[in-house]
């Protein structure tokens, strides 16, 4: 594709904006690379103006000036993916009642919380669902249509792409935005290819049919450090999105989420004392809950200032170890904190047999994996992990929300913890 800097992009109407090439006067018919631009929505049957002239004083008034942005600040490789932006910006200055947000994973922990904060703001949400969903597929279509009043739902099958656009096409809404919370619910080898990269691509593709100009892909801040099968697999996924030049994009990558830090609170609750790895402190987090998370991405469908950044986010306050955590937890039942702490060298010992064994027996590829996936997350932090030093940085980590570990503990000491299942991903 024959590259370009743009220097200056300049929207003319929803349909029509100009824009100046290397500072150049030109026009349309002198890049012949244009004629053979297909632009995305909303400028597919566009004309196409270029202008030499830098009209930096734009006459444009909104708040979050879009144009400002790219005026001479930013030299914008693709030209192809500056129009994307440009869509993008079109997308974000429509109003929530005018704007079509497709959210696929919608009936995950993180994705329910997504789709009711999205139509909290306004937005006209489409949801994908299996007919038999949530954790081992307690949910019926009759309990996911009322999960979701005031959405409309969508019944699909996001592994198959043709019958997923086709469910989208019978939907019959244009999209905007796709906000992607998929993800597979076991954490397996095959499982995690099959949907942190391919039903999340399909689900690329189909918005693209769509018309969607958005993308906001729920993913993870373990794929920094990508030793697991789901991490590869979302990082594909990732850097295809970041690569495609139809569609401007944003990228969350959360720290660890409150149920992950729950799974011990039923067991002390009943007596039993706190387990951690090593002592206590070879990892950190700074947890975020649904709430603030399903926050944080809705902002991705709106916020200039989000677009085409990966977003690294953990929740408000410190970062807790392990240790912290089991204190924490005892002081809030006003216990007196009693651990138990492990040597990792004993998980290494479990996953090297494993590893020894998956060569006779292939079934036990992903027993193999969940081992891994433990032995990750005992040793490794979820925070910003700084490329210099090679060093996680808690003072780096962004944190966003009001919702505190403390008080999750206080919930989920007092009411229980439902909602908060581990489900099939026993291990994180
Ligand atoms: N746990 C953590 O601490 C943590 C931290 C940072 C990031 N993350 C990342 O956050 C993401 C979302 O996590 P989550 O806990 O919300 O996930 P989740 O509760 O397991 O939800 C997964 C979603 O994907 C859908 N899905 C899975 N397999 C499917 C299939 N075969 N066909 C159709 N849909 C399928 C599920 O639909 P059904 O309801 O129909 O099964 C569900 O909507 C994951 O990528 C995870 O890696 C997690």
């Amino acid at each position: 594709m024959a590259m370009a800097a743009v220097t200056h992009l300049q929207l003319l109407s929803p349909h029509s904006f100009s824009c100046s090439i290397h500072q150049q006067q030109t026009n349309y018919s002198s890049f012949p690379f244009l004629n053979s631009l297909s632009l995305p929505p909303p400028f597919a049957n566009s004309s196409l103006f270029l202008d030499h002239q830098s009209h930096k004083s734009s006459h444009f008034s909104h708040g979050r000036c879009f144009w400002a942005t790219l005026s001479g600040q930013k030299r914008f490789q693709g030209f192809r993916r500056c129009v994307a932006e440009l869509a993008a910006g079109t997308v974000l200055r429509k109003s929530p009642r005018d704007t079509n947000v497709l959210v696929v994973g919608s009936t995950g922990y993180i994705g329910k919380f997504v789709v009711r904060e999205v139509l909290k703001r306004g937005y006209n949400v489409i949801a994908v669902a299996r007919e038999r969903s949530g954790i081992g597929g307690n949910f019926d279509k009759e309990q996911t249509l009322a999960e979701f009043g005031g959405a409309a739902v969508c019944f699909a099958d996001v592994t198959d792409l043709n019958s997923f656009k086709a469910a989208l096409e019978a939907q019959g809404s244009q999209i905007d935005v796709v906000v992607s919370c998929l993800a597979s619910r076991t954490g397996g080898v095959k499982d995690s290819w099959k949907i942190d990269y391919e039903a999340t691509k399909n689900s690329l593709e189909a918005g693209l049919a769509m018309g969607a100009s958005h993308f906001v892909l729920l993913s993870a801040i373990c794929v920094q450090k990508p030793l697991l099968e789901f991490q590869k697999a979302k990082l594909r996924f990732e850097s295809e999105l970041q690569a495609c030049d139809k569609i401007s994009w944003s990228i969350v990558r959360p720290t660890a989420f409150f149920k992950s830090l729950g799974g011990q609170v039923e067991t002390v609750k009943a007596g039993s004392p706190y387990v951690m790895f090593g002592d206590g402190k070879l990892s950190a987090c700074k947890p975020i809950s649904e709430a603030d998370l399903a926050s944080f991405i809705a902002d991705c469908i709106h916020d200039q200032d989000k677009v085409n950044r990966v977003l690294p986010v953990g929740g408000p306050g410190k970062a807790y170890t392990p240790l912290e955590q089991g204190e924490l937890l005892f002081r809030t039942m006003g216990k007196k904190p009693r651990c138990i702490k492990v040597p990792i060298e004993i998980m290494d010992f479990a996953i090297s047999i494993l590893d020894f064994l998956v060569r006779f027996f292939p079934s036990l590829e992903d027993a193999a994996e969940f081992g891994k996936i433990g032995r990750y997350y005992a040793a490794e932090s979820m925070l910003v992990l700084d490329p210099k030093t090679g060093k996680y940085d808690a003072d780096g980590t962004p944190s966003y929300g009001t919702d505190t570990l403390e008080a999750f503990f206080e919930k989920v000491v007092r009411e229980g913890m439902a909602g908060q299942e581990l489900g099939d991903q026993a291990v994180f």
